[in-house]
């Protein structure tokens, strides 16, 4: 026998059907048919759940029943519960093809739709916490930017971006991130990826010294523009840049290598400083998380060493979101015209006012505020992912962690592979270092997970650590 249950439209906003076996294991029978509901894609995201006691009414089931079913379903993600706004479908479930609500998140793109298929838990490095995006405060900078802008705003654009933003960051770089920066000489663009595709090939020419692991997307970006990358060996103090040979630009993550996460070290700072005065080369810094450090060692920038020998890279996609596409570049005097040439008149900017917008949350102290705010619940994070590791599986070495917004766990040799195949089926995407390695490396090809701890929403952490602890090898 089966009992079902259709609640009012008025309820839940859409009618729902839910069918359950008759008497006997109902908590278990009412999460599967929930979870089952919200994977088909008949309760959409942020859809609410009617209360406790009436779902419970409506099912003849004690509230506990249903207490505990949503629960279950909040700790592994499908559902959320927040005070004053009930229990809804979590907002990052992605219903089937053709079941899309127009508010609903866009499919992520194929590449990384693959490793996350099936997945419930994101520990995927790459995004800082969607929910977290400082919508109040981004609104009001963006209205004040509105009111404010000047008319001129609005006619054709200046290819160094707007002043109002170069000013602000030439303030928030050197207090925060110890870079020499005159707004003269910075440059905005859409992020990262847009600073490499305006550099190369034709302001700066391969080949290019690269670490030897780093993200592939970047080394692919650059042999789409002809660019050969050369892969300097890393050890624990960073990049071997006393590797470097004829080559006449290196790229580095310096405050926090990416993705195995230490520091470039003092004295390979300087020489990497040396050599590119010797050599009339330029040192690329990707400064891509250098907000996020937890020690109380304030790692700055290379650039703050030479402002003539260094292009200092930065963007909001770590501190805000990687889908506002804001960055920036602080350029050695002799390439600004170079660049702005490339960028040309009406090439594919930052907006304007998401320029005026980003200037206004600077100046007024949001940014500072929200990238504290920020940094402390990743630490949080960071230190509930440790402790975790301690109690389940002490044989696991977590490294990587003063800064940044992920782990790199060391595992025994020959088990990486296993390690990510037994994560995917407890429903956990992730990567292992072999994805990030340069195919020529010739330096030792540890094993190793590369954990993202940011972009879970915080409800679903707790059963993202769960099912992460059960897929590692045993001690
Ligand atoms: C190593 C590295 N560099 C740079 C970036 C930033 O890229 P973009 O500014 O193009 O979003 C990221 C990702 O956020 C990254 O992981």
């Amino acid at each position: 026998m089966t009992d079902s249950w259709v609640n009012s439209a008025e309820r839940i906003g859409a009618d729902l059907h839910l069918e359950l076996p008759g008497p006997g294991g109902r908590r278990a029978a009412l999460t599967r048919a929930l979870r089952e509901a919200v994977r088909s894609g008949r309760l959409a995201p942020d859809t609410r759940l009617p209360p406790y006691r009436s779902l419970a009414a409506d099912l003849g089931v004690a509230r506990n029943t249903v207490a505990d079913a949503y629960a279950e379903l909040v700790a592994e993600g499908w559902l959320t519960a927040r005070q004053g706004s009930g229990t809804r479908v979590a907002a990052g479930v992605t219903p089937p093809p053709g079941r899309r609500r127009r508010d609903a998140p866009a499919p992520v793109p194929e590449k990384a739709a693959s490793r996350a298929r099936g997945a419930r838990h994101d520990l995927r490095q790459g995004t800082p916490d969607a929910s977290s995006f400082p919508r109040a405060g981004w609104l009001a900078s963006y209205r004040r930017a509105l009111q404010q802008a000047p008319n001129e705003a609005f006619g054709p654009g200046d290819p160094a971006g707007r002043v109002e933003l170069r000013e602000a960051l030439a303030e928030y770089l050197a207090r925060a991130r110890g870079v020499r920066a005159e707004p003269g000489r910075i440059v905005i663009c859409s992020g990262f990826a847009h600073a490499l595709r305006l550099l190369f090939p034709r302001v700066l020419r391969g080949p290019l010294a690269v670490e030897s692991y780093g993200l592939g997307f970047h080394r692919e970006l650059l042999a789409g523009a002809s660019v050969r990358t050369l892969p300097l060996p890393l050890d624990e103090d960073g990049a071997q840049v006393g590797a470097l040979g004829r080559e006449r630009a290196v790229l580095l993550t310096p405050a926090h290598q990416f993705p195995t996460g230490g520091p470039l070290h003092a004295e390979r700072r300087a020489a990497v400083i040396d050599w590119a005065r010797a050599r009339d080369g330029v040192i690329l810094e990707d400064d891509y998380d250098g907000e996020f450090r937890y020690d109380r060692r304030p790692v700055g920038a290379v650039q703050g060493l030479d402002p003539e020998r260094v292009v200092h890279i930065g963007s909001v996609s770590k501190s805000l979101s990687p889908a506002l596409r804001l960055g920036w570049m602080v350029l050695p005097e002799r390439y600004v015209d170079a660049v702005l040439d490339v960028k040309g008149e009406r090439e594919a900017w930052a907006g304007v006012l998401e320029q005026l917008a980003l200037a206004d949350f600077i100046d007024s102290g949001s940014y500072d505020r929200h990238v504290r705010r920020m940094r402390q619940r990743y630490r949080g994070r960071r230190d509930r992912l440790v402790t975790a590791l301690a109690e389940r599986a002490p044989h696991v070495e977590v490294t990587g962690i003063a800064a940044g917004l992920h782990a790199v766990l060391r595992l025994p040799p020959g088990t990486e592979g296993q390690a990510v195949e037994a994560a995917a089926r407890r429903g956990v995407a992730l990567d292992g270092l072999a994805v990030f390695r340069h195919p020529e490396a010739v330096m030792s090809a540890p094993d190793g997970l590369v954990v993202g701890y940011a972009t879970p929403a915080e409800h679903a952490y707790g059963a993202a650590l769960e099912a992460l602890c059960g897929a590692l090898p045993p001690g």
